[in-house]
């Protein structure tokens, strides 16, 4: 195995929409329907082998509180992100607002460098109760260059994808994952088809543009 290249990933978003939840099953393949709320940031990483591109990464990941009396403080962990997930719950519309009027534009005015974005809808298991409609979480992950996720945290649905999506776009930024991985396509598309994509094929669009590390 490569050395692994470290990787600094923050997750941020109203607190509720399921981020530590998302983080716990990506880890440990673990989820509490009963979470209490975060009250400090919480930092964990995981090891990702990338076979095809010869590279192997190791996610640093930040859980960060939601709530907005703490807010100030997050701004110290996504300074120098290299990813920032914005996670919304598709059965709160405030949730999916929040990401566009405040978590979006507090991240451009206060990172260094240019993270590399994504749009994780949550809590797709719900599909029934959404309010957000996946055409609109998608045309806000477009205007911001993101990538966009369905994930559902109870279900284990879309996580593994949106890592292995992150990380190829990390390696090489030309990396377009909506081109890609037919199985992701499916499930970003359809209302309640929950294929992980786990089986899809890596690629990468011959495109020789050099990555951040
Ligand atoms: P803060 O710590 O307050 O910032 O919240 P958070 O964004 O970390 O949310 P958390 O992971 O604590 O989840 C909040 C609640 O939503 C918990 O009761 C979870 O069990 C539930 N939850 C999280 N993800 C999902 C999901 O994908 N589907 C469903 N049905 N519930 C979820």
């Amino acid at each position: 195995m490569n050395e692994p290249t470290s990787i600094k990933v923050v997750l941020l978003g109203e607190s509720g929409v399921g981020k530590t939840s998302i983080i716990n099953q990506f880890i440990s393949k673990k989820f509490n329907p009963k979470m209490s709320t975060s009250v400090s940031a919480q930092f964990t990483s995981k090891i990702m082998e990338f076979p095809e591109q010869k590279r192997t990464l190791r996610f640093d990941i930040w859980d960060t509180v939601g709530q907005e009396k703490y807010r100030s403080l997050t701004k110290i962990f996504y300074k120098d992100a290299k990813i920032i997930i914005f996670v919304y719950d598709i059965t709160t519309e405030y949730s999916f607002n929040a990401l566009q009027t405040y978590w979006y534009t507090e991240t451009v005015d206060n990172t260094d460098g240019e993270p590399i974005y994504a749009v994780c809808a949550n809590k797709y298991d719900l599909y029934d109760k959404a309010v957000v409609k996946t055409e609109d979480g998608k045309k806000f992950a477009d205007k911001i260059k993101a990538i966009f996720q369905n994930t559902s945290a109870k279900s284990d649905t879309g996580i593994n994808i949106l890592f292995e999506n992150l990380g190829k776009k990390i390696i090489n930024p030309n990396y377009d994952y909506k081109n890609l991985k037919k199985e992701n396509i499916i499930l970003n598309e359809s209302n309640n088809n929950n294929n992980d994509g786990k089986n899809g094929k890596n690629n990468n669009n011959g495109n020789n543009k050099k990555g951040c590390c």
